[in-house]
């Protein structure tokens, strides 16, 4: 079953947004990576880095990702570092499309910047940092993707729209 769409992209980039959208507008099941995991570990994604370490995160992040091959017609909100395991783009891939959603860093911030949900950006809520992080996830970004959508300056419904059309035409 390859039927799956993986949002994924920096904190920020609208992917728990985007993945509401995709479900409520085309009927499509939502799976939200970090509410899984939280409801799994019965902990914040902040306690869980704080008590148990960022590898341990890293580990559920897979585990879950794998556990999604029987899985489809499903618009999964990915962690924003879930695309930086070969594995868990590999799983991805295994069960359905990789979409990017692409923002500014100046976006980033704006959308982030009254949560403290975030471990990484935890005292270095800035755009310097968000960009620098941003520089390094990208490139790993790019080659998980199938393909990218921009978000910046756009509405939820267009952006869904965006995905629908390369979906449909297979052209990208
Ligand atoms: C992370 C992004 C977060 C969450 C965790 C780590 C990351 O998800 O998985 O705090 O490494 O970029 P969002 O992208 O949904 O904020």
């Amino acid at each position: 079953m390859k039927s799956n769409i993986f949002l994924i992209g920096f904190m920020g980039a609208g992917k728990s947004t985007i993945a509401r959208t995709m479900r409520d507008l085309y009927g499509m099941s939502l799976i939200e990576m970090d509410e899984q995991i939280e409801a799994q570990e019965s902990r914040s994604i902040s306690q869980i880095f704080a008590e148990s370490g960022e590898a341990y995160f890293r580990s559920l992040e897979t585990a879950l990702l794998e556990g999604l091959e029987q899985t489809g017609n499903a618009v999964v909100s990915c962690g924003g570092g879930a695309a930086m395991r070969d594995e868990n783009v590999a799983a991805m891939h295994r069960s359905g499309k990789i979409v990017y959603l692409s923002a500014a860093p100046e976006t980033i911030y704006e959308r982030v910047k009254d949560f403290h949900t975030r471990p990484l950006l935890e005292g270095h809520m800035n755009v310097a940092y968000i960009e620098n992080l941003m520089a390094v996830r990208l490139p790993h970004y790019l080659k998980a993707a199938d393909f990218t959508v921009e978000t910046d300056g756009r509405s939820a419904e267009e952006i869904c729209a965006g995905i629908v059309e390369k979906m449909r035409c297979d052209c990208y």
